[in-house]
C-alpha cells in the first residue's frame, strides 16, 4: 500500500501543503500520497482515529487544531514541548508522535534562504498568540542580542517570555507603546492582523537601518509589510517559512530532506 499523509484543518481548502509535499515526493522519489482533510470543529480526535484506522502514516495539523493535537499525542519532540503545540504527527505501532516544525521553518528561512544571522541581533516579535509562541523559543535558541515580544495584551507577551527555557536575560515583554525609541534589526509580525488588513500601532522608528521585516503571513501585502517598506526595511512574507516547515515535516516522516528552493519558486510563481 502507498504511504498516505494528509493535512487536517478547518478551514483547509486553501492549504498549499498537498502541492508542496507532492513536489517534495517527486523530487526525492518517495511513493506517497498527501491530501486535505476537513475535520469538524468538534471532531478532531475522531478524524485522527479514522485516519489511523485507514492506515495513514502521518498528518500535518493546521488552524485551529494545533493545541488539541498536542494533547492527543503520546510522545512529543522538544520542539513540540517548547511550542506547546503540534503541527506534525507520526502514527506508529508504539503510539502517536507529535512534532512542531514551525519554529525551525522560520529560522531556516531567515538564516539560510535570506542569509540573515539572528545571533547578536536586536529582534522584535509582534504578537503573543499561538503563532508567536511557536517561534519564540527557536528564536531565543539562536542567541539574539535582544528578543522583545510586543503585544496588545501585555499579559500574554509576559506569559510567552516567562516560559523561556533558555537564559532569558535578553528576552523582554512590552506593549506597542513601549517600543518608542527602540530600534531592531529583525522585526517579525506573528499577529493575525494581516488577515483583517489591520495596521499595528508600531512606531515607524522600530525599523533600524538595513532591518529585515518578516511577516509570517503569505499571499498578500499586509499593512505591516507596507509600513516596513515605507521605512526602508527589507520586506519578506512567510512563504519561505511555509515551505521550510513542510520540508522539516517531510524529513521527520521520510528521513530525507528535500531541496526547498525550487519548491519556494514554484509556489511563488502561482
Ligand atoms: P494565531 O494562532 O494566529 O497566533 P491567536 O492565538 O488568536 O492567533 O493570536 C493572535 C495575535 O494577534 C495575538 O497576539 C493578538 O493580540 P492579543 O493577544 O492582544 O489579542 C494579535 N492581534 C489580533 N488582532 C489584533 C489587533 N487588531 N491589534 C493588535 N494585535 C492584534
Amino acid at each position: 500500500m502507498v504511504d498516505q499523509y494528509a493535512v487536517i484543518g478547518n478551514p483547509v481548502a486553501h492549504s498549499k501543503s498537498p502541492m508542496i509535499h507532492e513536489a517534495f515526493a517527486r523530487q526525492t522519489r518517495q511513493d506517497m500520497t498527501y491530501e486535505r482533510v476537513l475535520a469538524p470543529l468538534d471532531g478532531f480526535a475522531d478524524t485522527i482515529r479514522d485516519l489511523i484506522a485507514k492506515g495513514y502514516k502521518g498528518v500535518n495539523v493546521t488552524v485551529p487544531f494545533k493545541f488539541e493535537a498536542f494533547a492527543l499525542c503520546d510522545f512529543h519532540t522538544e520542539q513540540a514541548k517548547s511550542a506547546g503545540a503540534v503541527n506534525t504527527i507520526s502514527f506508529t505501532a508504539n503510539g502517536i508522535y507529535g512534532n512542531n516544525t514551525d519554529g525551525d521553518g522560520l529560522i531556516r528561512d531567515i538564516t539560510r534562504n535570506l542569509d540573515t544571522a539572528i545571533s547578536g541581533k536586536r529582534v522584535l516579535l509582534l504578537g503573543a498568540g499561538g503563532a508567536a509562541e511557536g517561534v519564540f523559543q527557536p528564536l531565543l535558541a539562536e542567541c539574539p542580542g535582544l528578543l522583545v515580544v510586543a503585544n496588545r495584551t501585555l499579559q500574554k507577551a509576559e506569559n510567552v517570555v516567562s516560559k523561556s527555557h533558555h537564559e532569558s536575560r535578553q528576552a523582554k515583554a512590552t506593549t506597542f507603546e513601549g517600543l518608542k525609541n527602540q530600534q531592531f534589526d529583525i522585526v517579525i509580525n506573528a499577529t493575525s492582523t494581516g488577515l483583517t488588513d489591520t495596521a499595528l500601532p508600531v512606531p515607524d522608528t522600530v525599523f533600524a537601518e538595513g532591518c529585515l521585516a518578516y511577516d509570517m503571513m503569505y499571499g498578500r501585502e499586509t499593512p505591516f509589510m507596507k509600513q516596513a517598506r515605507n521605512h526602508g526595511a527589507q520586506v519578506v512574507d512567510g512563504l519561505g517559512m511555509l515551505v521550510e516547515q513542510a520540508a522539516e515535516a517531510f524529513a521527520y516522516w521520510r528521513g530525507i530532506r528535500p531541496e526547498t528552493q525550487p519548491v519556494i519558486a514554484m509556489v511563488r510563481a502561482l
